[in-house]
């Protein structure tokens, strides 16, 4: 058996962040998500002693599967997709209560199965065991599943201090405000909102977290934190990466419903807030709601806030690759975008005049996420730029991934006999610092669900407003058609229209 490496974020986590006797039932167990993601979080959690000593793993889905099978599913699962090597000893303690239970998700005798396969591991253990039912199903069947877990009983409300039963539940959190209230009703006929833990994944990234760290723990942004000082705030979410095999998905979704509405926007919320009360999930989550309520509505029409665009064909890392419409599985005449720019205005005291531009897309030229904060060039008294100096202004960046870390652009004299000056960056890097084998974000927010921690998951009345914000824009470019949709080449950084969008304002896209 290998020596598990204690991280040192890991250090005295275990003493003060333990979760009681736990069983996780996954719907959708033999899903792509739950081979990539979640059986290797369960196991890294495992190798660092962050499981209860009471964990028991049960697959769900319709297939038949037998126990044995899906005990080597996952074990492949950890081989192909976690960030350690398996080892048999530490898989081994969870594989031991892992079982697996098929039924389908609109069958109640399913359910009932189900909740008898709970009651006797609760006959083993002794006690009551916590359920967290992680649904990881495609969206379709999320509310039969919802409402089986009421019928059954499984997802009764428990009104004792902790709660008995709770829920993970994957995105799509609906498709618009209309679908994303009817999920938070059927939700909310079965499970108490302390029950319920709406998963945007990039809440669990460490660099995510860091921005609250950065942000109010250390004294110096705070002053600088408002339109006084920042001129404007660009979000990108980048990937190389086309739509793979997931064409199915993504032509009823495109980049602004499976990106922006969620993903990005979670970056500018946890950018833009007041300072909450304490680190308390109702606080930080107050504090999202109040500034995502404060964001202007987005102007529609030629010359709004938002642009969209597919890719076309073009090269990538040396290889052509071929457009979106030429995909397996695309519809030659698709309206889905691929990509969207949006400018938002916050009308707030603290915002008020400051742009921020959010932009992800598919097969941009890399696979990079930052927060870039450019504040306002400082008087050109001294150093007149037309004096040839090459002033950049102040820029502080957020790279959430890859090569994590922050990084400051500040104006340095050039070492010579005469003043000249050059932008240089100042920067922090994780891997430096900390050494790169960090967590996963599904390690953490699953630890965080079994703990009762929702600090890092979307609340219903969260979910509804940042819909309420991109509604508008699904239904005029559902009027719109293919209408203003540009192209752009696979391997460039977007299309044109972006570039008008901050042109308008006298900006441009920093290059991440
Ligand atoms: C998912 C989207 O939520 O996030 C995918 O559905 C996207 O389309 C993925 O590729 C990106 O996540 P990450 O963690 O790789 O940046």
């Amino acid at each position: 058996m290998v020596e598990p490496e204690r991280h040192p974020f890991l250090e005295g986590l275990s003493k003060h962040r333990g979760a009681p006797p736990t069983v996780v039932v996954i719907f959708g167990a033999s899903g792509d998500l739950t081979a990539r993601k979640l059986i290797p979080a369960i196991y890294n959690l495992s190798y660092d002693n962050l499981l209860p000593a009471e964990f028991h793993l049960v697959g769900y889905g319709r297939k038949p599967i037998p126990d044995e099978e899906f005990r080597s599913m996952a074990a492949k699962a950890i081989k192909d997709f976690s960030r350690r090597e398996l080892d048999s000893d530490i898989w081994g303690r969870v594989a031991a209560n892992t079982t697996y239970v098929s039924g389908g998700y609109d069958e109640k005798a399913g359910f009932d199965r189900l909740a008898s396969h709970i009651r006797a591991i609760e006959g083993r253990v002794g006690s009551e065991v916590q359920s967290l039912f992680y649904i990881s199903t495609p969206p379709s069947v999320f509310e039969s599943i919802i409402a089986n877990l009421g019928s059954s009983g499984l997802g009764g409300r428990y009104l004792g201090q902790t709660h008995h039963s709770k829920v993970i539940i994957e995105k799509p959190f609906g498709m618009d405000l209309d679908s994303a209230r009817l999920l938070n009703g059927t939700l909310g006929s079965v499970f108490e909102e302390g029950q319920v833990y709406r998963i945007d994944h990039y809440l669990g990234k460490e660099t995510v977290q860091d921005l609250l760290v950065q942000r109010f723990a250390n004294a110096i942004f705070e002053p600088l934190w408002n339109r006084n000082y920042i001129d404007s705030v660009q979000i990108t979410v980048a990937e190389d990466q086309g739509v793979g095999t997931r064409a199915g998905y993504y032509e009823q979704s495109g980049c602004l419903r499976d990106m922006i509405q969620n993903h990005t926007t979670q970056l500018l919320a946890l950018t833009a807030m007041e300072p909450p009360g304490s680190f308390e999930a109702e606080a930080l989550r107050d504090e999202k709601v109040k500034v995502l309520k404060a964001i202007e509505p987005v102007a529609l029409g030629p010359d709004g806030d938002v642009a969209r665009a597919q890719y076309a064909a073009g090269m990538l890392a040396g290889k052509s690759v071929p457009g979106y419409l030429d995909e397996q599985g695309i519809a030659r005449d698709s309206a889905t975008e691929t990509f969207a720019a949006i400018r938002l205005s916050i009308n707030n005291w603290r915002w008020h005049g400051v742009p921020f531009y959010l932009r992800s897309g598919k097969r941009l030229p890399r696979r990079v996420s930052e927060i870039a904060v450019q504040f306002k060039r400082p008087p050109g008294t001294i150093f007149p730029s037309k004096d040839g100096f090459n002033l950049a202004p102040n820029t502080l960046s957020f790279q959430i991934q890859p090569d994590e870390g922050l990084g400051m652009v500040l104006n340095a004299k050039i070492p010579g006999l005469e003043t000249r000056t050059q932008p240089v960056k100042m920067s922090f890097r994780y891997a430096t610092t900390f050494g790169s084998n960090t967590p996963e974000a599904y390690e953490r927010l699953v630890l965080d669900a079994m703990i009762g921690d929702g600090t890092l998951f979307i609340r219903g009345d969260e979910a509804e407003t940042s819909w309420g914000l991109y509604t508008p824009v699904l239904q005029f470019w559902k009027s719109e058609g293919r209408r203003g949709m540009e192209a752009y080449a696979a391997g460039s950084w977007g299309p044109a229209a972006a570039d008008r969008l901050l042109a308008a304002r006298g900006h441009a896209w920093r290059q991440p």
